[in-house]
């Protein structure tokens, strides 16, 4: 069998995986592997922006602040000192590559508010497009710089003497193609596909996360999902997100009758932290009320946010009436793959960057606009860290064993179990409802034994997988806390949750790598 060799090998095409693609390919050979095209991801679909402290009455201690508040001071303090204080060169950075962030009469950089921002700190570009500006900036470099294969998914990473060594795709024809690498970046982002409304790209399903599982690595904070409080909906079916900048420019959310929602919930009102505006809504929803976004008091919508304008316009939802229906979806997962402030995660050879990684800076709720941050700074550290290191050639032995039988439900059934009992609101019995179901689907897992099975099918394994782990993690906190709210348990209980974090990890047996029927030995 072929085997494709790379001195690193990343495994996604958001802003994370990209950057650190261009920022390696100086001295490294440089693989990228995607699932979909380049252009799929969360990051390309990003609308707010980036913060920073760059205004000259702020500084990157009152970012620091805003983010440990939007935490709920779950957050680990230095690699959030370390986010923050960096924000402002690596927008010079990206100034330097080429994105054209958007500016005032003056040429001096627009910064724009969001929820839980104390100040005006989100540089943007193109308005509402800056994911869009971004990433099509990152991939007209990296595409002169790094050999890029689109359309190949992931299934698994290959471990040889507890190191990561390389992994296998598939592509939609069903060819298998091994990688191997020195080290091998994980940049496949979060888990948005779990649940039946969400902001994320549709190739985003935990891949990631459920693959570094069946390879051993430590996973950390599951629990933590934000939900964002307005995507826009018709008839059930979402088509993306409207922007916290709308309501950082005014927007108000309303009932049918025009009542605001947000007036007596919170002192910031529909600036509130994302969980609380997002719970207020679904209880909305609940009572029968549909939930509008008022856009009247915007100037000039169109030009602000050219994005949400077209998406309204594509889909029928017209502008012209003032008010956007929205609800509540899956936006992004605080927790994930542990690593270090470097990106090395618990195995080594293998590294986590982006959403599907955790680095402990959104503690336990995500502040608006750190997240493309997250992306740009530990891309940064992680090139950084792998340049130093110097060359070590890895032999790669990899068993495979083939023709697993699984049973699996639809995607959709998942996505439906997920919302219902791990969502914006969860109980003991819904999640131990959830964990039941999944648990009776979930296949028992030896060696890289799905490599004959379909990408739809690896992708629900994956999904079944981090599903269930987000579960038991959910059961475990019996405390809320940010993006984990309990009924049962509504209240912070810091005396017993406060810092302490939920770790799982699937206990490696060597068995699991050799125990196979048939193996192919690749040198
Ligand atoms: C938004 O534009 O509302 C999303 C920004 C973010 O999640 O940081």
């Amino acid at each position: 069998m072929n085997t494709r060799k790379a001195d690193v090998l990343i495994i996604g095409s958001g802003i994370a995986g990209l950057l650190a693609a261009k920022l390696l390919s100086v001295t490294k050979n440089v693989m990228l592997v995607t699932k979909g095209s380049l252009k799929n991801s969360n990051s390309i679909l990003a609308q707010g922006g980036i913060a920073a402290a760059m205004d000259e009455h702020d500084h990157w201690k009152e970012h620091y602040s805003d983010t440990l508040t939007a935490g709920n001071y779950h957050n680990h303090v230095e690699t959030t000192e370390i986010l923050v204080k960096n924000a402002a060169k690596y927008i010079q950075q990206l100034i330097a590559l080429g994105v054209p962030f958007d500016r005032n009469s003056n040429n001096e950089l627009e910064l724009g508010r969001e929820g839980g921002h104390h100040r005006n700190r989100i540089v943007h570009a193109g308005g509402d497009a800056t994911g869009n500006r971004i990433i099509t900036q990152l991939i007209s470099h990296v595409k002169k710089l790094v050999t890029f294969y689109e359309n190949e998914m992931t299934f698994e990473l290959l471990i040889n003497n507890r190191k990561c060594v390389g992994a296998i795709t598939k592509d939609s024809f069903g060819n298998i193609q091994f990688y191997q690498a020195e080290h091998i970046i994980l940049a496949t982002g979060g888990i948005g596909g779990l649940y039946s409304l969400s902001s994320n790209d549709i190739t985003v399903t935990g891949d990631g996360i459920a693959m570094a599982y069946r390879a051993g690595a430590s996973l950390i904070d599951l629990e933590f999902v934000q939900f964002h409080p307005t995507m826009l909906i018709s008839q059930g079916k979402t088509y993306g997100l409207v922007s916290e900048a709308v309501r950082g420019e005014g927007a108000r959310l309303v009932t049918n009758d025009g009542a605001y929602i947000m007036d007596n919930i919170h002192p910031l009102k529909d600036l509130a932290p994302r969980d609380i505006v997002a719970r207020e809504i679904f209880y909305s929803l609940q009572n029968g009320n549909q939930i509008y976004l008022d856009i009247t008091m915007i100037k000039d919508f169109k030009k602000r946010f050219p994005t949400i304008s077209d998406m309204c316009e594509k889909n029928g939802i017209p502008i012209h009436t003032g008010r956007l229906p929205v609800a509540p979806g899956a936006h992004f997962i605080m927790g994930g793959i542990k690593t270090t402030s470097n990106g090395e995660t618990s195995i080594p050879g293998l590294y986590a960057i982006g959403e599907t990684a955790w680095t402990g800076v959104h503690g336990a709720n995500r502040l608006a606009s750190n997240s493309l941050l997250e992306g740009i700074t530990f891309a940064n550290r992680v090139a950084a860290h792998i340049l130093q290191q110097s060359k070590q050639e890895q032999p790669l032995t990899v068993p495979i064993c083939m023709n697993h039988k699984l049973t699996l439900p639809a995607k959709k059934e998942i996505k439906e179990t997920m919302t219902k009992h791990v969502g914006i609101i969860r109980d003991k019995h819904g999640l131990q409802t959830a964990k039941k179901w999944l648990e009776e689907y979930l296949p028992s897992y030896k060696g890289n034994q799905y490599l004959d099975v379909s990408i739809e099918d690896m992708e629900t394994v994956n999904m079944l997988t981090v599903g269930w782990l987000i579960t038991l993690s959910a059961l475990e906190r019996t405390e809320s806390r940010g993006g984990h709210y309990r009924t049962d348990y509504p209240k912070p209980n810091d005396e017993k949750w406060m810092k302490h974090y939920i770790t799982r990890r699937r206990k490696w047996d060597e068995s699991n790598q050799i125990k196979v029927p048939s193996a192919a030995i690749i040198h």
